[in-house]
């Protein structure tokens, strides 16, 4: 087992640097937000994901988890250096190294004996032969390293589970030792026979991009099916079905909606096409995927004003501003711009979420009225549109909440309502792919 250190310590590093101490290694997860370390060393988790609290707590009181700001010390410490910081989207859409350069510059500095440097970060090609080169020329000492990639693959929500019992474990490495020393910080996995995928570091590094990317379009394809399907009276949700009971398509991202946010698909898609144009290779497929992304926000703007056409001092209320459920993420949230839209058309906007509303008024929309509860927030409003698939959502009481409603209308953007329900409520509804059936 190794004596790890993750730099980075947010969705990624926090679930990864517990979920690898919980695979027997001794981890230090650092960070430059004091703050969020105070925190984690106090028994408090900085972000809300299902099962992290006793998994960090589980591996914490073992000995084998502790939290540090102090990353010089964190780095001599550790023989295998997880980088782990954000990579955001830079001006033109490229990924933005800053911050990965800068850890990268501090390990080279620390660097005190042969270590393992590991980007978890999603870097586009290229980061790590850049990074090599960096740690070379910064390095005050003539230790050796490795540059390796290993993408994560975990998604917000179902984190913990994602990391502890993934579907594949990729490792991009240039040498024999680099690859065994990998194999042994996911000794567990290994033993539980998880499909690990050693290859070189440009590989890696693509197949993160091409995966992020492969999904995306699966989910503009399918958000497309559903806009056809709402015209001539189809049910997208057994077109998809359908769909995958061929394996070769699988069931799997075939749910229509606002189109996909988050923190990873929105800049993941266009950095892999500013990638594609510094090497002459145009991405006509994911560049489609990312403009159908953006159209199917204007999609749900139109569902909205097909029910009620003059949104002007009309009151609508959102609920759901998380990219997704189970998550308080709302970086490149769907609510983000349909929220403006609906500002824009001058609706007086109220919205509700079970976690995410602190970090859309920090964050995002200061002014944002939000509320405590579903029943406050729909109170008088004109227009309900969901737009996070929440499970408090989905058991709405359809008879109740019409009750609450000045107009029963509703945008199911997430298709979370029963169709029958709602027609049984006498409800004016839209939602994405299955409003005519
Ligand atoms: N969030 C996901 O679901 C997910 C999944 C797979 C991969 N990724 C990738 O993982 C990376 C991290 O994403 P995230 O969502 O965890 O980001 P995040 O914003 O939650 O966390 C990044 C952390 O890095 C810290 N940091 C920034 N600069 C630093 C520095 N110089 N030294 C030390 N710490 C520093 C920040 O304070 C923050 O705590 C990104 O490249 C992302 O694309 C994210």
């Amino acid at each position: 087992m190794k004596n790890i250190c993750i730099i980075g310590t947010g969705y990624v590093g926090l679930v990864s640097g517990a979920g690898m101490a919980d695979f027997g290694n001794s981890v230090i997860c650092a960070d430059i937000d004091t703050s969020k370390i105070d925190m984690l060393q106090d028994g408090g988790i900085p972000i809300y994901e299902p099962g992290l609290k006793e998994l960090v707590e589980r591996n914490v009181n073992a000995g084998r988890l502790s939290f540090s700001t102090d990353i010089a010390a964190s780095v001599k410490n550790a023989e295998v250096v997880f980088i782990a910081v954000g990579t955001p989207m830079g001006d033109n859409g490229e990924a933005d190294l800053k911050a990965v350069e800068a850890v990268a510059t501090t390990i080279a500095k620390n660097l005190n004996g042969y270590k393992i440097i590991c980007t978890k970060s999603t870097v586009p090609v290229g980061t790590g032969a850049r990074l090599e080169a960096l740690i070379t020329r910064e390095k005050e000492s003539d230790y050796d390293f490795d540059v390796v990639s290993n993408p994560e693959f975990l998604r917000e929500g179902s984190a913990v589970k994602d990391f502890l019992i993934p579907d594949r474990v990729v490792l991009g490495v240039s040498n024999e030792h680099a690859g065994d020393v990998m194999q042994e910080v996911y000794r567990s996995l290994f033993i539980n026979e998880t499909p690990i995928v050693v290859t070189n570091v440009p590989s890696a590094e693509m197949i993160k991009y091409a995966s992020n990317a492969f999904l995306a379009v699966k989910i503009s394809f399918i958000n497309e099916m559903a806009n056809l399907a709402d015209k001539v009276g189809a049910d997208v949700h057994t077109i998809a079905r359908a769909m995958g009971l061929d394996g070769r398509i699988s069931s799997k991202f075939l749910h229509p909606g606002p189109g996909y946010g988050g923190s990873c698909f929105p800049k993941d898609t266009e950095a892999l096409v500013y990638t594609g144009e510094q090497y002459g290779v145009d991405f006509q497929v994911v560049k489609a995927a990312i403009g159908a992304n953006k159209h199917q926000r204007d999609v749900i703007l139109a569902k909205a004003r097909e029910l009620l056409p003059e949104l002007k001092s009309k009151t609508v209320a959102i609920l759901g501003l998380a990219f997704k459920a189970n998550t308080d993420d709302v970086r490149d949230s769907p609510a983000l711009e349909i929220i403006q839209g609906l500002e824009e058309a001058g609706a007086i906007v109220k919205a509700y979420d079970p976690i995410a509303s602190e970090n859309m008024k920090k964050f995002f929309l200061p002014d944002l009225d939000t509320r405590e509860s579903v029943v406050e927030t729909v109170t008088d409003a004109d227009l309900v549109i969901i737009l996070t698939p929440w499970n408090e959502l989905r058991g709405l009481g359809l008879e109740d909440l019409k009750e609450h409603l000045n107009a029963p209308n509703i945008v199911d953007a997430r298709n979370v309502l029963s169709v029958d329900k709602l027609k049984e409520h006498g409800y004016n509804y839209r939602n994405v792919g299955r409003s005519n059936i």
